[in-house]
């Protein structure tokens, strides 16, 4: 070997390792560092001025979150795509986690993203989803935390109501940041022309195709449902909590208040039903089932109408009605409304609407027994302490009088 080579060679390790340390800085800067810089400063611009700390219950369980790996199914990160968008709401703005430390975004998307979990569903159904996922969702496989509960759903122990406070907090920090948060954010953005980055502004935030919603919106739904898909329908989605006869008791039904609808002592209007399917019942554990198409609610409807039978009614003697029509106007408009609709004025202020008393109806037996106990887990109270027998007796037949079976509307 020259001395000329060896010089060379030398040269050459000095240049490898030079560059190798060179490169190996670049790529700190240009990966880490640089990327830090942008969404710090990203963050700092978009995010409101002040953002809540969690409360002591909800810091509780981030970490029960964390140790039990939720994780390790669940993103807390909406990615900016349509499907996601559709799913889960605006796409997770960098300042939203902020607080965050360390994340827990997760990778592997088994179960929905859960970034904005919070208001999607009530807590009852929270702690009975934890307790048996599959009690309420029969093709779950998400596992069951028995471990958090002392042997049943609505015994839940300060872990799992640490959990739920944590997951009712998902979400919130965009959501409490309002309409001001949102223009401060897109004008820090400056992103007008970017039609990805607008996806983030675009629409209400917490759109997942679940959350229950307090409208009337009825969906177009085709005249005749197709009846057995509506019955394997039901069978694999709502039989978990109806029960496989409709009778309201489905493993699910257990720990919910208030408790699902047996709807075989109900006859319902078909609109109602079609509503009902497609709002959900907002501050109840009821879902909302607006990712079906057409034609599989219309087919729900064929098969939620097949359990539920009408019956015959019964003459009823004079006066009987215009005494119910009084205890009615006396004790209940407030609620239900003038005309039974459940619009009364004080509907608003409830979070479980009254029920629209003219699209659906219950039997007289259901509606006497409904007055007397109340329903448990809704502003619906027992009567029994401020209505004579003979009164409720009356007004339980007026109510029913009510019912139109070709009513358009729901609640
Ligand atoms: C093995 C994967 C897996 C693990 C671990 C897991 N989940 Fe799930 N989770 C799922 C799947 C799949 C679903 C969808 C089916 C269902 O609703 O049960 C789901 C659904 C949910 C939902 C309902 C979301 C919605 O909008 O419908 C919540 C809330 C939830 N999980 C919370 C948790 C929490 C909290 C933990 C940890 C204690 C956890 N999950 C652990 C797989 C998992
Ligand atoms: C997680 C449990 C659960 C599942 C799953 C579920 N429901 Fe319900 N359902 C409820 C509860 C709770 C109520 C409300 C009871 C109340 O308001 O008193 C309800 C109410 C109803 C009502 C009455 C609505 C009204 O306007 O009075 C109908 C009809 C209904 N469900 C049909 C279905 C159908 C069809 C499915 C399947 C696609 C389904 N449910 C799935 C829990 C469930
Ligand atoms: C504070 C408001 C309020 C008042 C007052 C009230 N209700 Fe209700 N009622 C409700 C709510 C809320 C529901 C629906 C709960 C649910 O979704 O399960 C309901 C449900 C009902 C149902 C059940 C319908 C069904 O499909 O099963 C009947 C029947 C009923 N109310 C009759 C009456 C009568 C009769 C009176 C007067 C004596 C009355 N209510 C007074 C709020 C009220």
């Amino acid at each position: 070997m020259s001395v000329g080579t060896g010089r060379v060679l030398r040269m050459a390790y000095l240049v490898a390792s030079v560059a190798g340390v060179g490169f190996f800085a670049l790529s700190v800067v240009l990966l880490g560092y640089w990327p830090k810089q942008v969404l710090d400063a990203q963050t700092r611009a978009m995010g409101p001025e002040f953002v809540l700390e969690l409360t002591p219950s909800a810091t509780r369980g981030r970490a029960v979150y964390a140790r039990e790996g939720c994780a390790y199914c669940h993103t807390q990160q909406i990615r900016y795509l349509a499907s996601d968008h559709a799913r889960f709401g605006a796409p997770t703005l960098a300042w939203e986690t902020r607080r965050d430390y360390p994340h827990l975004w997760g990778t592997r998307r088994i179960g929905p993203d859960l970034s904005r979990a919070a208001g999607t569903r009530p807590d009852d159904w929270q702690l009975a989803h934890l307790f048996a996922p599959r009690a309420l969702v029969a093709q779950s496989v998400m596992p069951a935390y028995t471990s958090l509960f002392d042997g049943a759903p609505d015994r839940p122990r300060q872990e799992a109501r640490d959990l739920v406070a944590y997951l009712n907090t998902l979400g919130r920090a965009r959501e409490l940041a309002g309409a001001e948060g949102e223009s401060r954010a897109q004008q820090a953005c400056n992103c007008a022309d970017d039609e990805m980055a607008q996806m983030a502004f675009h629409g209400s935030l917490n759109t997942h195709p679940a959350q229950a919603r307090r409208t009337r919106e009825a969906p177009m739904l085709p005249d005749a449902g197709d009846l057995p898909r509506g019955q394997r329908l039901y069978a694999a989605r709502c039989a978990s909590c109806h029960g496989p006869r409709g009778e309201g008791d489905g493993p699910g039904a257990v720990a919910l208040l208030p408790a699902p609808t047996n709807v075989t002592e109900h006859e319902y209007a078909s609109a109602r039903i079609g509503a009902a399917l497609w709002n959900g019942v907002a501050g109840t554990a009821m879902p909302a089932w607006r990712d079906y198409s057409p034609e599989d609610l219309a087919a729900l409807v064929a098969a939620v109408r097949a359990l539920s039978a009408p019956g015959t009614e019964a003459e009823l003697p004079a006066g009987l009605l215009e005494r119910g029509r009084q205890t009615y106007r006396e004790h209940c408009v407030q609620c239900h409304g003038e005309r039974g609709d459940g619009a009364g004025p004080a509907a608003a202020e409830l979070t479980i609407a009254p029920a629209d008393l003219t699209s659906g109806r219950a039997t007289l037996a259901r509606t006497v027994a409904t007055l007397r106990s109340g329903i448990p887990g809704t502003p619906m109270a027992p009567w029994t302490a401020r209505l004579a027998n003979a009164d409720l007796i009356a007004v339980a037949h007026y109510v029913r009088s009510l019912y139109e079976p070709a009513a358009g509307a729901a609640r």
